[in-house]
C-alpha cells in the first residue's frame, strides 16, 4: 500500500495548534496535500502561514468550509465539548468528511453526541488514534488476531511511566479528566484494536502533590476483565520521576497466550517467545525477534489519514471509525466511574444499546485496502 494508490483529497485544518505540526510531517511522508487552515488565534494562524506559505489561512470556520479545495477536515481543537461539538456540527453540515484528533472527547456522553451528529448528517468520520498505526501495534494485531501466533490470549500488560507536567497557562492538565483520557488513551486504543471491549474495568486514578500544572489526574491503573477470563493490566503513570522511566515510544506491551508470549512497544522490535516443546513445561525457550521499520510519530499521523482517504474512496468504514471509537471512550468513562465508585464498571452500563457483547477486536472491523 503506498500513497500513490489513493485519490488525494485536500486537507483543511480546524485548529492549528502544536500537534498539527506533527500531522503535517506525517502527511508530507505520504504525499497528502493540506490546502488550508482555520484557527481563532492570530498567533496559531501566523505560525501556520509561516510554515505553509502556499496554504490558505482563514479566520472563520465558514471561510474554510466554503473553500472547495478542502475535501477532508482535520479537526484538532482541544477535546472539550465546546471546542469539538460546535465545529463538528458545522463541518458535517457542510458535508465534509472529518478526521478527529484523539481523544474524541473527555466524556462518553460528549463522544456519543458527536457520533449522533455525524450519523444524522451521513458523513464519514474517523478518529486519529495514531498509536494504532505504529509499527509495533500493527504487528501485534497481525500476529495475535490474524495469525493466532500465541494461541488464545491469557494475560496482557501495557505500561508507560514518565513525568508530564504543564505550565500554569496551558489548558492541558487542568481538567478533571487529563491523564487516562488524553494520554493512556493511546494504549487503550491499541488494546481495543487487538482484543476488543472487555466486560468490565476496575481502575484507580489520581495525582500527587508534585504536579503544579496537573490538577486532578496524572495516573491510571486499569484492570480490564473479559468474559472468557482474559485480562489486561494497564499501568500508566504520568507523574513518575524515578530512575526507570518508560516514556513514549519506550512503552511496553506484552501478551501471554496459550502457546507463547509477544513483547513489543510502538517501535523497533517485536519478540515472540515460546516453549520448544509445549508438552514440557519449564523446557527450553525459543525466540524470534522482528525489527520493525517506521515510527509511531510522525508516520502514524500520515498512515491514519491515508487509510481514511482510502476508505472514503471505497465508501467503507475505516479502522477507528467514530462508532468503533465509542468502545475506547467507554473504557475511559468506565475508568473514571470505577475510580469514583471503587468498584468495577461494565462497558454495557456505559454504552447501553450501543454495546455489542460480540463486537470483538477493532482490527476485524477495519477496511482492508486493495
Ligand atoms: N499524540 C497525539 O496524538 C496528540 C499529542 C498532543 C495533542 N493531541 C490532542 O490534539 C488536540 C489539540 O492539542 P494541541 O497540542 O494541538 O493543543 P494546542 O493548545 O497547541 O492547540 C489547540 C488549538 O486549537 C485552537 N482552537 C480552540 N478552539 C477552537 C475552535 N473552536 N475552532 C478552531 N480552533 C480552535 C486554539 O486556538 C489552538 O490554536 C487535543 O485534543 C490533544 O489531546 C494529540
Amino acid at each position: 500500500m503506498n500513497g500513490a494508490e489513493v485519490r488525494k483529497r485536500g486537507i483543511g485544518f480546524v485548529g492549528l495548534g502544536g500537534i498539527t505540526v506533527t500531522h503535517r510531517k506525517g502527511y508530507r511522508i505520504y504525499g497528502l496535500p493540506f490546502v488550508a487552515g482555520y484557527d481563532p488565534s492570530p498567533r496559531a494562524r501566523a505560525a501556520f502561514a509561516a510554515e505553509v506559505p502556499e496554504a490558505r489561512v482563514y479566520d472563520t470556520l465558514e471561510g474554510l468550509l466554503n473553500d472547495p479545495d478542502v475535501e477532508v477536515v482535520d479537526l484538532a481543537t482541544p477535546h472539550t465539548r465546546e471546542a469539538r461539538l460546535t465545529p463538528l456540527q458545522a463541518i458535517v453540515k457542510a458535508g465534509k468528511p472529518v478526521y478527529i484528533q484523539k481523544p474524541m472527547a473527555a466524556y462518553y456522553q460528549d463522544a456519543l453526541e458527536m457520533v449522533e451528529c455525524v450519523e444524522e448528517a451521513g458523513v464519514a468520520a474517523m478518529v486519529n488514534q495514531n498509536m494504532v498505526w505504529s509499527p509495533g501495534a500493527q504487528a501485534l494485531a497481525r500476529l495475535i488476531v490474524d495469525e493466532q501466533a500465541i494461541g488464545e490470549p491469557l494475560l496482557a500488560q501495557g505500561e508507560v511511566r514518565l513525568r508530564s507536567d504543564y505550565s500554569a497557562e496551558r489548558w492541558f492538565g487542568k481538567d478533571e479528566r487529563n491523564w487516562t483520557a488524553g494520554n493512556a488513551v493511546h494504549l487503550i486504543s491499541v488494546m481495543h484494536m487487538v482484543f476488543g471491549p472487555p466486560e468490565s474495568i476496575f481502575a484507580v486514578t489520581g495525582v500527587d502533590s508534585d504536579h503544579p500544572g496537573v490538577t486532578y489526574d496524572a495516573f491510571g491503573t486499569l484492570i480490564w476483565r473479559y468474559r472468557n477470563g482474559f485480562s489486561i493490566s494497564l499501568l500508566t503513570n504520568g507523574m513518575y520521576y524515578g530512575i526507570n522511566p518508560k516514556p513514549y515510544v519506550s512503552e511496553e506491551i506484552w501478551v501471554q497466550g496459550a502457546r507463547g508470549i509477544i513483547d513489543t512497544g510502538p517501535e523497533e522490535f517485536l519478540t515472540v517467545s515460546w516453549r520448544e516443546d509445549p508438552t514440557q513445561p519449564g523446557g527450553p525457550i525459543l525466540r524470534r525477534t522482528y525489527d520493525i521499520p517506521g515510527a509511531w510519530m510522525p508516520d502514524g499521523m500520515g498512515r491514519g489519514m491515508q487509510h481514511f482517504q482510502q476508505a472514503l474512496d471505497a465508501n467503507a468504514e475505516p479502522l477507528c471509525s467514530v462508532q468503533d471509537n465509542l468502545y475506547v471512550m467507554a473504557v475511559i468513562e468506565a475508568t473514571y466511574k470505577s475510580n469514583e465508585r471503587r468498584e468495577p464498571v461494565t462497558i454495557a452500563e456505559i454504552m447501553g444499546d450501543r454495546f455489542d457483547p460480540n463486537y470483538g477486536p477493532g482490527w476485524v472491523h477495519r477496511y482492508q485496502h486493495g
